[in-house]
């Protein structure tokens, strides 16, 4: 990848680990021209004779020109470092770091500069290892890490960008957040726990004569301080930095450890077990993210290899619970006054993002005998602030439903996500709610974080939506739910409806006609018993499959098939697809059907706006099974497509254009002509971490001249974690590449 017309010159400071891996993957990547500079003699230029950096440099022989500096020196050094390189410094320099702490290198930059220059963006990767050294640097350090940039409000956003552009060449998740923030943030997760490690095993070593003590420890003890022989004198800089973020959270520990000690000595049994429920199942969600992500969940790194059948698919299978009804029934349930059963809860990682922000907005959530959810549900107006912000991961349904929610309370909340989900746009949704009286900040980008800041209350809204969005509107559903006001909302076009039905199943005074959606003021509701269908969008991939491979039959059971989801299938039906839906029942309000599939040849179509929010997901597929349909296909009214995982009308244009489709955006459409029964090719084709562009990919692939290597396609088993047994029972070839 590279950045830019022209490659950035890009001077690193200290070639510590940090320093020399950052140089390393930098200069692998050829994004940069990277020069080494290290204040100990000599190792910059074996940084060089090793490959790490393509030049090297010393403080007295700087005549070099660089576009970025990065300080991966000590964070107590930077101000006498910057000092030093202040000559060379131009306004346009792009100044970052990669101190562990950034309140202190703002104010030494303060000082070192006399201002705050507008290429200065402080930031922090975090990730790290026990080995110093060059030796040790490790081009692969930064791979699928954060990388936290804190840009001031002095920091120019092109500054900004070329950084961003910089960190996620060498693989790393970029995020921002304020300084302050960041401060917080890790004096919670890393500083305090470092010093506990310090304190804890220093307390013990003076406790026993010769340390005898430590004989007898055994693997909790190990883990527990592990990063007690962490560098002492790197510690005694990070607390010094960090007084005051350390100190808060230090004096909150210890109030806590009261807390424990007074019931230890009061014989109080229920605090001390509801304090390690709660730390249980806190910890059960941290472990569950990290062996997801090392299983394959986030690890959007993992390629899929998809190679063309020989024989048709056939079998039965059903598809994981609907992702949208999911998200509404675990926010409903949460607000609801009392017990509400969830079953066929969506097993993907974006359901369970919403639910976990949920429980640290104080609602109890747990697993019941028969694999469903028990919510206990604390009202619309009893949720508590969380104490930390609320990761949303890659759910952009999570972040906006959330914040229709947290917009109306009396607390404040801030809302994060993935580098994916820090791009896409919230002014759609920041817009009407400001217009409701709630309080939201975005940043300069109009994106995440969303800050939310305390109301007492909002006001009825009359909005006409300017995108058909089922998200937007049920976000200013849940806002007026939560602020028990009116609303009126008419749509741009028709979008999933799932929200009305279950807020009617529930007694709520909503209402729909003619694309207008209006909400009478809510009291509250109460618990609910509700059975999720399969979901419509995963079941649709092996409908295109079967649709595009000869000879095959097969049936998905148990699909949910709200109309305002099937647009997918109308075009299908006018392509002469075989698709019949059976066993019409209703669960929990919604309508759920068996789907049969017969393997049919399909003719070219023309898809208006009108259906685009009908069949919003589904483009992918649809686009992938047009470049096999005889004529010429046009796709209109998809504009939305720029603004989901991966803008994904660029990623399928390209992706099938390497597969050698006819395939082109003229004015905003996709026009595909189709292949005339001249199938696609093989290679490789990046979804950008998009799971449906990926399942489109798979779908491709099955009748392909060769394999599809399907790059950073690890989300795809995130969001249908069975997908890979569910495809090789029906007879696809694909497999997960280690
Ligand atoms: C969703 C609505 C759609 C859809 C998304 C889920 C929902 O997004 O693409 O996967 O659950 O409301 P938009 O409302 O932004 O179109």
């Amino acid at each position: 990848m590279t950045v830019g017309p022209t490659k950035p010159r890009v001077l690193i400071v200290g070639l510590g680990m940090i320093g020399a891996s950052f140089a390393k993957a930098l200069s692998l990547s050829q994004s940069a021209t990277v020069i080494g500079l290290d204040a100990q003699p000599g190792v910059a230029e074996k940084a060089r004779a090793m490959g790490i950096v393509d030049e090297a440099v010393t403080f007295s022989e700087l005549k070099v020109s660089f576009d970025v500096v990065i300080l991966a020196v000590p964070v107590l050094a930077m101000g006498s470092v910057l000092a030093q390189l202040k000559p060379w410094l131009t306004g346009d320099t792009v100044i970052s770091d990669v101190g562990s702490v950034k309140g202190a290198v703002v104010e030494a930059t303060l000082e070192a500069l006399g201002e705050l220059p507008s290429g200065f963006v402080p930031g922090h990767p975090i990730a790290g290892a026990e080995r110093s050294g060059l030796a040790a640097a490790k081009s692969d350090l930064f791979d699928h890490h954060l990388l936290i940039l804190t840009p001031l409000p002095t920091s120019s956003p092109t500054a900004v960008q070329l950084l961003t552009r910089l960190w996620q060449s060498v693989g790393a998740d970029v995020v921002t957040m304020s300084v302050a923030r960041h401060d917080e943030v890790l004096a919670a997760t890393s500083h305090l726990p470092h010093l506990l490690a310090f304190s804890l095993v220093d307390t013990l070593a003076r406790e026993s004569e010769n340390r005898e003590i430590f004989r007898y420890a055994a693997g909790g003890f190990r883990d527990f301080t592990r990063i007690a022989a962490s560098d002492p004198t790197m510690w005694h800089d990070v607390f010094l930095a960090n007084r005051e973020a350390t100190l808060n959270i230090l004096r909150r520990f210890q109030a806590d450890l009261d807390v424990l000690a007074d019931a230890i000595e009061n014989r109080e049994g229920d605090t001390l077990k509801s304090v390690f429920g709660r730390a249980k199942s806190a910890r059960d969600y941290f472990t569950e993210i990290l062996s997801s992500r090392q299983r394959h969940g986030d690890d959007i790194r993992k390629n899929l290899i998809a190679a063309p059948v020989r024989s048709g698919l056939t079998g039965q299978v059903e598809v994981p619970g609907d992702r949208s009804i999911s998200h509404r029934a675990v926010i409903l349930a949460a607000l609801a006054e009392g017990q509400s059963q969830l079953r066929g809860f969506g097993s993907g990682s974006d359901n369970r993002t919403t639910l976990e922000a949920l429980r640290k907005l104080g609602v109890c959530i747990e697993a019941d005998d028969a694999g469903g959810l028990l919510v206990t549900g604390v009202g619309r107006l009893g949720l508590k602030a969380a104490d930390s912000p609320l990761y949303m991961g890659n759910s952009a349904t999570s972040m906006r439903l959330l914040a229709g929610v947290l917009s109306a309370q009396s607390f404040s909340s801030e809302l994060i996500g993935d580098a994916s989900l820090s791009q896409r746009p919230m002014e759609r949704i920041q817009q009407p709610l400001q217009q409701m009286g709630a309080r939201v900040d975005l940043s300069a980008r109009k994106t995440a974080p969303v800050v939310m800041h305390p109301v007492t209350a909002l006001e009825p809204l009359d909005y006409r939506l300017p995108m058909a969005s089922a998200q937007v509107k049920t976000t200013l559903l849940l806002a007026g739910l939560c602020s028990g006001v009116s609303m009126r909302l008419q749509e741009a076009g028709p979008s999933r409806n799932h929200t009305e039905l279950l807020l009617k199943r529930l007694g709520c005074p909503v209402h729909t006609d003619s694309g207008v959606v209006t909400l009478g003021p809510t009291s509250q509701w109460s618990g609910f018993n509700c059975d999720i269908p399969g979901d419509f969008s995963l079941a649709a991939v092996h409908l295109a499959a079967a649709s595009l491979v000869p000879d095959s039959h097969l049936t998905v059971t148990g699909v949910g098939v709200n109309p305002s989801r099937l647009g997918l299938l109308a075009v299908l039906a006018r392509m002469g697809a075989r698709i019949r839906l059976m066993h019409h029942r209703d669960l929990g309000g919604e309508p759920v059907a068996d789907i049969q599939v017969d393997y049919a040849p399909l003719v070219a179509t023309d898809s208006e706006a009108d259906v685009s929010g009908l069949t919003i997901d589904e483009f992918p597929l649809l686009f992938v099974l047009a470049t096999q349909a005889q004529g010429v296909s046009r796709f209109s009214g998809i504009r939305e497509l720029r603004f989901k995982e991966t803008d994904r009308l660029k990623t399928m244009v390209e992706g099938l254009t390497t597969l050698g489709a006819d395939i082109e955006l003229k004015g905003g459409a996709v026009i595909i002509r189709g292949q005339n029964e001249r199938p696609l090719d093989g290679g490789i084709v990046d979804c950008g971490g998009d799971h449906r562009v990926a399942l489109a990919y798979v779908v491709a692939a099955q009748t392909a001249l060769r394999p599809v290597i399907i790059r950073n396609s690890g989300r795809v088993l995130s969001a249908y974690p069975d997908f890979a047994e569910h495809a090789l029972a029906l007879g696809y070839s694909v497999t997960v590449e280690d």
